[in-house]
């Protein structure tokens, strides 16, 4: 089970959006041209700058004229809705320098091992020159995928033993499941995911990669239980029945916001229906590493991973992705 600090996540936090598509426009101030800067962070490892010299003349234009002329339409609309997440992020509590700050309880960060993360990274050896370079290719090194593998065989025992070619490593886990959606769905496919949910897919799925999230709504349906499996058929049905082409089951393992975990009978139904219908399912399982035991609680299903599961008679296993990330368990 999953504690406390799952269940009093907001589901709807805005972070995904941040990783996604910041758009953040200022004017230069120099004699003889202006200088329209547009930073688009992709995501939290890679900012791209793009400075842009406009002639002098364009300083008659209107501000917001030159953004229309210089950036996308997809960078203007992300502007305009920009969370107020980030405000909160440049106004941050602190007891001595910002004693009317907010204090953010709006983001699931584990600040609990930062003493011991920090000293356990001070304590490794220098970067070789191979980091320094593209290294062995675009999916993640040799190196961390044969130490991924190691460690996610220990705490995920997949039921076939993960090797580095199953592997991609991303920047972060809201980037693996963009990546779902561009490899897996075109733009205007649907992914079907059970109420309630953490929001920021919207995002994650929708702001680049054009794909929907549709919701499906559970009822009086446990939105954990093997009987809510069936809400998701309902739902496929329906959908077909609207032309709309489904692509995929997402699934949060354990749950964001719910902080509780799929038994076995659900995630096995889930793999059923997917091959039934021919589409993948995703699986969120970036909390895997962050349960305990809840006396408090009366659910008592531990977590499981879909690669956990002896799949061979029920999916094709190309249909099953499993996305886990170091952000919860060992912070960000
Ligand atoms: C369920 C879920 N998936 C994905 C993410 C994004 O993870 P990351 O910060 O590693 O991109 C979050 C972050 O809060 C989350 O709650």
């Amino acid at each position: 089970m999953i504690g406390p600090t799952l269940q009093h996540l907001r589901s709807g936090t805005t972070k995904g959006v941040e990783d996604v598509g910041d758009v953040e426009i200022s004017r230069g101030a120099s004699q003889d041209d202006s200088h329209i800067s547009s930073r688009i962070p992709w995501n939290r490892a890679n900012t791209v700058t793009v400075y842009t010299r406009l002639s002098s003349t364009l300083q008659d234009f209107s501000f917001s004229r030159a953004m229309q002329n210089k950036i996308s339409f997809r960078g203007l609309t992300l502007e305009s809705r920009k969370p107020v997440f980030f405000d909160v992020l440049n106004n941050l509590w602190d007891p001595e320098s910002n004693p009317d700050g907010i204090v953010n309880i709006g983001l699931a960060e584990n600040g609990l091992m930062q003493a011991e993360m920090r000293s356990f990274i001070n304590a490794q050896p220098g970067a070789d020159n191979h980091a320094l370079t593209y290294g062995d290719g675009f999916t993640g090194s040799k190196k961390l995928k044969a130490a991924m593998c190691h460690f996610l065989n220990r705490h995920f025992q997949p039921y076939v033993p993960l090797n580095p070619s199953h592997m991609c490593i991303t920047s972060g886990a809201s980037n693996a499941l963009e990546n779902c959606a561009w490899a897996l769905c075109d733009p205007g496919d649907y992914v079907l995911v059970g109420r309630p949910y953490w929001t920021t897919f919207q995002s994650i799925f929708g702001n680049r990669a054009g794909v929907n999230i549709l919701e499906v709504a559970m009822g009086a349906v446990d939105p954990m239980s093997v009987d809510a499996v069936a809400r998701f058929e309902e739902a496929a049905e329906q959908a077909r029945r609207e032309d709309k082409r489904v692509k995929a089951i997402l699934l949060c393992s354990p749950n964001n916001p719910l902080g509780r975990c799929y038994p076995e009978d659900a995630l096995k139904g889930y793999m059923r229906l997917c091959q039934k219908l021919g589409i993948h399912l995703i699986s969120d399982e970036l909390y895997g590493l962050s349960v305990w035991e809840n006396p408090d609680s009366n659910d008592p299903t531990q977590f499981r991973s879909v690669l956990s599961i002896d799949s061979q008679k029920l999916v094709d296993p190309q249909l099953v992705h499993a996305v886990w990330g170091m952000s919860k368990a060992s912070g960000p």
